[in-house]
């Protein structure tokens, strides 16, 4: 816990850029693959799986109910599966600062006839899950809110699901995930509609685990298996590097004149990657060269070209292939030349914080001209910044890494606080920061 109070003194760069060759895993498909694997039958191998707090909650999780879970010695996450079978677990689940681990395995275990508490940090109790709760009691399932708000921890009784037509009432990878996890052990079909595209990792390792997911625009259909669920084969996995958690050094490099940024083996799913066109916009030259590896997830290298970034605006259907960016946009658009709206992003302010609340309030600190709006932020730069005290992360992982991208860019060092929250999606940030230019105390 005493990562909980740590704070970072991050130092103008005088420089930034060059390559990061092992970007971390993706969080989201690290996430899905424990998941997945441990239902599997036999031992499934992981490379590059993400050791980040988030990713290890869900694999305590998983070892509840019943998968046996250790690292090989060249360093890999080994998976030994339960063949479809779930224990009924001992004792509540834990599962911190990690809003996937919890609305993906609610769906999981809504399956399985097991009653099963699941509860986290004061950030995830605070985060609304009624999203998941109805369309898990449309199928059958019995979920109760115990916390305060119809908040978590949550009661799960399952069993004894059916499948049903549901259409998403926001646009939630999430809860999109939580509904087909939860088909996999119904009996009948499940349809999803999506009001727009989210990410669809999901979809992709079922596909490739030879569940047949069919996508048809915003639908997605799955067959239920019936109580016994899927048989799925245990086999090897290699996670691609984290999209999200190299945009930190996107952003940093893109607006910074004459910097060059290489990237290997990052994730290059387009549901994930709207930034690249954002960042195109802005005027910063990005290429793109994909990896030749038959695999469920597109993968390859990014090379990033900084300029003097230009004002644009961000909404719409863009939003949920960036959503997680956002945080890093919004100093994009604080480094740039004109006006940056973000808007259609409501969600924002359901997120580890409330995003908008908290980076408008940190940009504020460091003379950034920004206008708070209900679904988003406008954003006057470039701007003049000014050091006063230290920003805060709000316990939120990407606001702290966020707020360290402008610092690179202040004229003075900035003091963030409160930044063990980083260890829940990038445990390397601050020596990758240190790699790729920039100085941290
Ligand atoms: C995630 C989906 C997104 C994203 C989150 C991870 C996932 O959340 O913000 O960090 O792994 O499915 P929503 O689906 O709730 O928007």
């Amino acid at each position: 816990m005493s990562q909980v109070t740590q704070s970072v003194i991050v130092h103008p760069a005088q420089s930034f850029g060059g390559q990061l060759q092992q970007p971390p895993g993706d969080k989201s498909i690290s996430h899905r693959i424990a998941m997945l694997a441990a239902l599997a039958d036999g031992e499934s191998v992981v490379k590059n799986f993400l050791p980040s707090e988030d990713c290890v909650n869900t694999l305590r999780a998983m070892e509840a109910l019943g998968a046996r879970i250790h690292s090989n010695d060249a360093g890999d996450l080994v998976i030994n599966g339960t063949a479809g079978k779930a224990l009924e677990p001992a004792n509540p689940l834990d599962l911190g600062n990690s809003g996937t681990s919890m609305r993906l395995l609610a769906g999981l275990m809504a399956g399985f006839p097991i009653k099963v508490e699941m509860t986290g940090d004061e950030s995830l109790r605070s985060r609304p899950m009624i999203r998941i709760q109805a369309p898990l009691e449309q199928m059958g399932a019995k979920i109760e809110l115990l916390g305060a708000n119809n908040c978590a921890p949550l009661r799960i009784t399952g069993g004894g699901l059916k499948g049903i037509t549901y259409a998403l009432p926001m646009a939630s990878a999430q809860v999109k995930s939580c509904v087909l996890l939860a088909t996999l052990y119904a009996e009948g079909t499940t349809v999803v509609i999506e009001p727009r595209p989210t990410r669809d990792h999901t979809e992709r390792l079922l596909q490739s685990l030879g569940v047949p997911v069919t996508v048809d625009g915003l639908r997605i259909t799955l067959q239920g298996f019936g109580a016994k669920g899927p048989t799925l084969l245990a086999r090897e996995w290699t996670v691609p590097g984290d999209f999200s958690s190299v945009a930190f050094w996107m952003v940093a490099a893109a607006a910074r004149p004459g910097a060059r940024l290489t990237l290997d083996h990052v994730g290059l799913n387009p549901r994930r990657t709207a930034l690249l066109d954002v960042l195109r916009r802005m005027g910063a030259k990005v290429t793109l060269t994909p990896e030749q590896r038959p695999d469920a997830e597109p993968v390859g290298t990014i090379v990033i070209e900084g300029v003097g970034l230009r004002a644009t605006e961000i909404g719409g259907d863009e939003i949920p292939n960036l959503i997680d960016e956002l945080p890093v946009i919004a100093i994009a658009g604080a480094l740039a030349e004109g006006e940056t709206i973000i808007r259609d992003a409501a969600e924002l302010r359901v997120k580890e914080s409330d995003r908008i609340a908290a980076m408008a309030a940190n940009m504020r600190l460091l003379g950034v001209d920004v206008e708070e709006r209900a679904d988003g932020m406008c954003i006057r730069g470039p701007a003049t910044l000014k050091v006063g005290g230290g920003v805060r992360s709000y316990g939120d992982h990407r606001i702290a890494m966020a707020m360290a991208v402008l610092a690179l860019s202040a004229p003075e060092p900035v003091c963030i606080n409160n930044v063990g929250c980083v260890q829940t999606s990038y445990p390397n940030f601050w020596t990758d920061l240190k790699t790729l230019g920039g100085h941290v105390e």
